[in-house]
């Protein structure tokens, strides 16, 4: 997708926003019995309004205030969404945007929904070009959208799109190695740095969780690292920004039944994806921050050497973990990367993970769970990145009760709790390899649709990256 500034004077399809309070400013755009019919739509609750003029399609956009900002700007990016629909069905190439709205944002958030509406995933299609979308480019008016606006959404499509992909993306063509070689490419194309650790650097590292977890699998994991220092970098202390990368969580020995809970599970390294595509999208915008993110990836499998229930594993920190269910196998391998950070003496760590099924049964897939040592600004700042960007958070206690759940009769942790408490037992069990401000985004419950919902699509979703590029850009260093 392409966005771009127009000043021509005719479009074939041409999408006007105007204020609900407010539609005066139509007027300069259509004829008068056009506005009536306007009016009269609006009235009777239509906010999307068709005026086919035989030549050319004018689409009338009436935005309403909700009872937030935040609910406002979300129902201008879905119907962004159900814009997309209707221009596909119209076989639109190029669309054009001009907005009469008071707020300066409307035209962002509608073409912001609009493009990730758009979004498709047909690598796999043979048939391919009759199913691909025919729109292709957004154009604005001048007046509508500032020039670094238009850079930003068109960074932030092009990450998310990435992130997408990566999440699409079977195993079989995205094993642990080939999650770090498209991290390579990424790096290459917005000028990041990637250093990736094979499996014999991971063995000398020691990296205990990573290596039990592989221990199922015949292909090797890998460690990466992802690094961003601008020149103009803002803070001496960096972000570092952990994913889990489990390309695919057959649960191990403690196998997941299947279907129901093994399908979506090449989904297990939607955290990497978020974290890569967050540096990428960074980078592009140049912002002016050092940030850095590790990615520790392999499959989950049963092999015949796998670790089993019971095994007593040394992790990277030298803290001993019984292990007794190998499904809980995201902790293992985010606890190492989370001992490593502490080289880095960060200012703030921030993980991403498809941690837990208790985080997605607590809230469903309507926002992400998050917990953590962070200051309480740090945290308030996260919590309105992500009503800003409607990719919300909730705050789970990390009482000590919670810890006391994951103590071992054998070793220093076990690596599950109880029944209960699932998401929160988890982080507990991170927390445990951390001595730095960190939060952790348990994000099992919103990174793979299985309906289409909004402007989101069967598939991946890139949820988190939004809010995580709305907090780095208002980031400001605390000395
Ligand atoms: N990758 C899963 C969590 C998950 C579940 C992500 C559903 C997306 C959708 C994770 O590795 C896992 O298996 N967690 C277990 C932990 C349990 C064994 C303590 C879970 O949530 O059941
Ligand atoms: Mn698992
Ligand atoms: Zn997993």
């Amino acid at each position: 997708m392409q966005f771009k500034f127009s000043n021509a004077s005719r479009h074939p399809y041409e999408i006007i926003l105007v204020d609900d309070k407010n539609l005066k400013p139509l007027n300069k755009h259509i004829s008068k019995k056009e506005f009536d019919y306007v009016s009269k739509s609006k009235s009777n609750d239509h906010s999307i309004i068709s005026l086919n003029r035989l030549d050319s399609l004018k689409i009338v956009v009436v935005v309403k205030q909700k009872k937030s900002v935040s609910a406002t700007d979300e129902a201008i990016r879905k119907m962004g969404a159900s814009v997309q629909a209707l221009l596909q069905s119209h076989k639109a190439k190029q669309a054009f945007i001009t907005s009469t709205c008071q707020s300066d944002k409307a035209s962002y958030l509608f073409a912001e929904g609009l493009s990730l509406a758009n979004y498709q995933f047909l690598k796999y299609k043979s048939d391919a070009k009759k199913l691909r979308h025919t729109l292709t480019t957004l154009l604005f008016s001048k007046a509508s959208i500032t020039a670094n606006a238009l850079q930003q959404l068109s960074v932030l499509y092009k990450a998310i799109s990435i992130a997408r992909d990566l999440v699409n993306e079977p195993l079989q063509t995205l094993t642990a190695t080939e999650l770090s070689e498209a991290f390579k490419t990424m790096g290459k194309e917005a000028g990041f740095k990637v250093t990736v650790l094979d499996k014999a650097q991971i063995t000398q590292e020691k990296m205990g969780g990573i290596l039990a977890v592989n221990r199922g699998s015949i292909l090797p994991p890998t460690f990466s690292i992802l690094e961003y220092k601008p020149k103009q970098a803002q803070n001496t202390k960096p972000v570092v920004l952990v994913g889990k990368g489990i390309v695919y969580d057959t649960g191990g020995l403690s196998l997941k039944p299947t279907p129901a809970s093994m399908d979506r599970m090449k989904s297990d390294m939607s955290g990497s994806a978020v974290v890569s595509a967050t540096l990428y999208a960074a980078a592009l915008l140049q912002l002016p921050l050092h940030i850095i993110a590790l990615v520790p990836a392999t499959e989950n499998r049963p092999g015949e050497n796998a670790y089993v229930p019971g095994d007593v594993i040394t992790m990277y920190s030298g803290k001993t973990v019984e292990v007794l269910n190998t499904d809980a196998e995201g902790r293992l391998v985010l606890a190492d990367a989370l001992h490593w950070a502490k080289r880095y003496e960060p200012a703030l760590v921030l993980d991403f993970a498809t941690l837990t099924g208790a985080a997605a049964a607590a809230i469903g897939d309507v926002g992400i769970v998050c917990m953590g040592n962070a200051e309480e600004s740090t945290k308030q700042a996260l919590k309105t990145s992500g009503d800003n960007q409607y990719e919300r958070l909730v705050e789970f206690p990390m009482w000590d009760e919670y810890g006391d759940m994951i103590k071992s009769d054998i070793a220093d942790l076990k690596n599950i709790g109880g029944p209960y408490g699932g998401a929160i037992t988890a982080g507990k069990f991170l927390e445990h390899f951390v001595d730095y401000p960190w939060m952790h985004f348990d994000i099992a419950g919103v990174s793979l649709n299985m309906s289409k919902k909004g402007y989101h699509p069967i598939g991946g979703t890139a949820f988190g990256v939004r809010m995580m590029m709305d907090f780095l850009m208002h980031y400001t260093i605390q000395k």
